[in-house]
């Protein structure tokens, strides 16, 4: 998937969810548990507004747990519930339903207070291209499309999934853009695959991740890669990494392309384990 985001797609995306908005009583913002910053929309809190939110930290399987639950409590404090899932193999979302519910608590009451017939909580799913939104659709699917075309209010030929009897989902999410101009921000989407390594330089992208793994999981990157200590120039570690996996040009050198694309791949692919880029750390020093 290309990833091109131009002012007229911004606008037409952006559209396209604020009309969807206005159709639910929550959003479900889905965030890739390893990057919970770099994977948000930078402009979500205008495109949203005041509109209630649950954020899903998804993939927490391929994030480091210890940082998924700082996440979690740094949302908190910003009055922003949040919870890690995996919408792949389901893990917590058994929870989304209940979380609605609480957050939506106040306004039910009201409806409830002024007489008006309870109903499903209705919710959409917005988030930036490959972060899960299909797979989690499809997961809480199951079997419960069902056309609800007849709902006040509702426009008709909008499909909604039941999940369970008291939440309804659109069917479609909202897609929203990354900010990629950032090259810190670029270097961790194309880490996590979220978008193409053809958009930035992978040789870039590979040290980017080196540096991240000697700062953050130097005996990950050791154990994988067969290093009994890590060189001081980035340089000899290609060498290192290159020369043990075979990346090798016809004349015996080190091939740096190859060796970036096997460096990446394991990285995307958990080959080194679950880990996570946005740390609590880098975020609290960059906006102090
Ligand atoms: P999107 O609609 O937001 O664009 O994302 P989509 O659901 O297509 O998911 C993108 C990729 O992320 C898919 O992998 C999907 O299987 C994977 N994925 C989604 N949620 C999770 C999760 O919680 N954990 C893990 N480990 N993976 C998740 P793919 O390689 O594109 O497809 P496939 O290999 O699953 O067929």
């Amino acid at each position: 998937m290309t990833i091109q985001w131009f002012p007229g797609h911004m606008a037409k995306a952006r559209r396209q969810v604020t009309e969807k908005l206005k159709l639910v009583d929550i959003v479900i913002e889905l965030v890739d548990a390893r990057i919970p910053l770099s994977s948000r929309n930078p402009m979500i809190e205008e495109i949203i507004g005041q509109k209630p939110r649950l954020v899903l930290l998804n993939k927490a399987d391929m994030a480091d747990s210890t940082r998924t639950k700082q996440w979690i409590s740094y949302f908190e404090k910003q009055g922003i519930e949040a919870l890690a899932v995996n919408a792949k193999d389901g893990k917590g979302l058994q929870e989304i339903v209940q979380s609605s519910k609480g957050i939506l608590k106040e306004k039910f009451d009201r409806m409830k207070s002024r007489g008006m017939r309870p109903r499903a909580i209705r919710a959409m799913i917005v988030g930036i291209p490959n972060v899960g939104k299909s797979t989690l659709i499809n997961r809480l699917a199951k079997k419960n499309i069902a056309k609800t075309g007849n709902t006040p209010g509702v426009t008709k030929a909008q499909q909604w999934i039941k999940v369970g009897k008291e939440l309804e989902l659109l069917d479609t999410p909202g897609i929203l853009w990354p900010k990629f101009e950032d090259p810190q921000v670029g270097y961790k989407l194309a880490l996590t695959g979220a978008i193409k390594d053809t958009i930035l330089n992978l040789q870039d992208i590979a040290v980017y991740g080196l540096r991240f793994l000697e700062k953050y999981y130097p005996e990950r990157l050791k154990d994988r890669y067969g290093l009994e200590e890590i060189p001081e120039e980035v340089v000899s570690s290609f060498d290192l990494i290159g020369e043990k996996r075979g990346c090798l040009m016809a004349g015996g050198e080190v091939n740096y392309d190859k060796t970036s694309e096997v460096i990446v791949r394991d990285i995307r692919n958990v080959q080194l384990g679950p880990m996570t880029f946005d740390t609590i750390e880098d975020t609290e020093s960059t906006t102090e």
